[in-house]
């Protein structure tokens, strides 16, 4: 088994960044494999990267937030898919995609092998197939630079909840799950967990089992990327609550069960279309309690470290705003394995 790469970074807050200047979380393009300029592998991927958009359109990709595509033939065919986080719109994930189509050849000129991360979605093309297939090397983690009060207490509960999640997601046919937590009175844990949906019920809980260890379970936040599966734990919302909120499609009855007749499909649905409309009239109310509740909670941390003088370095990093606001995020890497 190769080793993992790991790569770390802190985050640090941007202002909000629009789709012309979306930027990279990260990119990993091996130089082990590179093409030639004017080679029929780079003749491949030009047409794969101009086609990716109109035919995963045409293929319901964006809805479904994730395509599988070749481009060519034998030796040089080029093997590429894409796999967007599953709260974010169909529109949103088009974007991403189509930005990464224009970003891949500026940051792998030369590469056969790569993958690129954003926010919403997860890019990737290679000459080898890469279809169906667990990969989870290089694994990249983003880290918050808070530490959590009550850091044993926490780490038992974010390995609790992943553990749920990934248990869920393997089950479910988007290998998706997102799950919620108290953590304190005034804190919940929010996690999520996403695979390519193409691997196996095992693949999937397996990658993110292994993600799960470079997770860090003492500070407020984190993500670990790799290019199979996405985890990822904040204490703020940082999903789409309404999104992720349908419910899953009821339990298949027993095999010896014949299927129950239309009465019974008619009553379930009924049901689920008047507590859908509940949760978002929940739901909309309750994030701007949050955000009020949050803002006013920052306002009174920075009133009361402002008085008992806390070490200058602290403030600088801190990033209370992070808390309010669902930023884009400027990468430093700071430590490199
Ligand atoms: C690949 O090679 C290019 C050009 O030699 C170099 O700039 C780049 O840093 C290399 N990338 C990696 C990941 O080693
Ligand atoms: C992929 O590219 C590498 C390097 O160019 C080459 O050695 C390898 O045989 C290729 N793999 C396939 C399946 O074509
Ligand atoms: C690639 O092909 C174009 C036109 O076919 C030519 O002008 C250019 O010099 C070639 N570049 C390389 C590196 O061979
Ligand atoms: C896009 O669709 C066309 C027509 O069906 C096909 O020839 C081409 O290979 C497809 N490209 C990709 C990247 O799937
Ligand atoms: C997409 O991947 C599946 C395997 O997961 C494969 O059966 C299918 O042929 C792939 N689609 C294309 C267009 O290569
Ligand atoms: C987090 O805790 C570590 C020691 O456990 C400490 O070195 C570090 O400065 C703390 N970071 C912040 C932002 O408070
Ligand atoms: C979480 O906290 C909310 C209020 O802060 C409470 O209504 C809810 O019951 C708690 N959930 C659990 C599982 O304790
Ligand atoms: C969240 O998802 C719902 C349902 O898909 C959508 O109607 C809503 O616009 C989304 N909200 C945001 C902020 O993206």
């Amino acid at each position: 088994m190769p080793s993992l790469k790991f790569f770390m970074f802190f985050l640090v807050q941007l202002g909000s960044t629009s789709a012309a200047d979306r930027k990279n979380l990260y990119h990993d393009c091996s130089n082990a494999t590179t093409f030639s300029r004017n080679s029929t592998y780079q003749s491949n991927l030009n047409f794969f990267l101009s086609s990716l958009v109109s035919n995963a359109t045409r293929s319901n990709g964006f809805s479904n937030g994730f395509y599988n595509a070749t481009a060519g033939q034998d030796p040089n065919k080029v093997y590429g898919l894409f796999l967007c986080r599953a709260d974010v719109s169909p529109t949103t994930c088009r974007d991403c995609v189509n930005f990464a189509t224009s970003d891949a050849l500026k940051l792998c000129p030369v590469q056969k092998d790569t993958v690129i991360w954003y926010e919403e979605c997860l890019f990737r093309y290679s000459n080898v197939s890469i279809f169906s297939t667990m990969d989870p090397s290089p694994m990249i983690l983003l880290s918050n630079v808070n530490n959590v009060t009550e850091p044993a207490r926490f780490k038992q509960l974010l390995g609790n909840t992943m553990n749920e999640a990934a248990t869920q997601a393997a089950d479910s046919s988007k290998r998706f799950a997102t799950r919620k937590e108290n953590f304190t009175t005034f804190e919940k844990l929010y996690c999520l967990v996403q695979c390519t949906p193409d691997l196996s019920s095992l693949e999937c809980n397996s990658c993110l089992q292994q993600s799960f260890g470079g997770l860090p379970s003492d500070k407020k936040g984190g993500r670990i990327f790799s290019p199979s599966c996405y985890s990822r734990f904040e204490l703020y919302p940082f999903y789409n609550d309404t999104a992720t909120a349908a419910p899953p499609p009821p339990p298949p009855p027993t095999p010896v069960l014949s299927p129950p007749p239309p009465v019974s499909v008619a009553r379930p649905e009924g049901k689920s279309g008047i507590s859908s409309s509940i949760i978002i009239a929940i739901i909309a109310p309750t994030v701007v309690a949050v955000v009020l509740f949050i803002a006013g909670y920052c306002l009174l941390i920075r009133r009361a470290r402002k008085k008992n003088s806390p070490p200058p370095e602290d403030n600088g990093k801190s990033l209370k705003s992070y808390f309010i606001n669902h930023p884009n995020n400027l990468l430093l890497p700071i430590v490199c394995a």
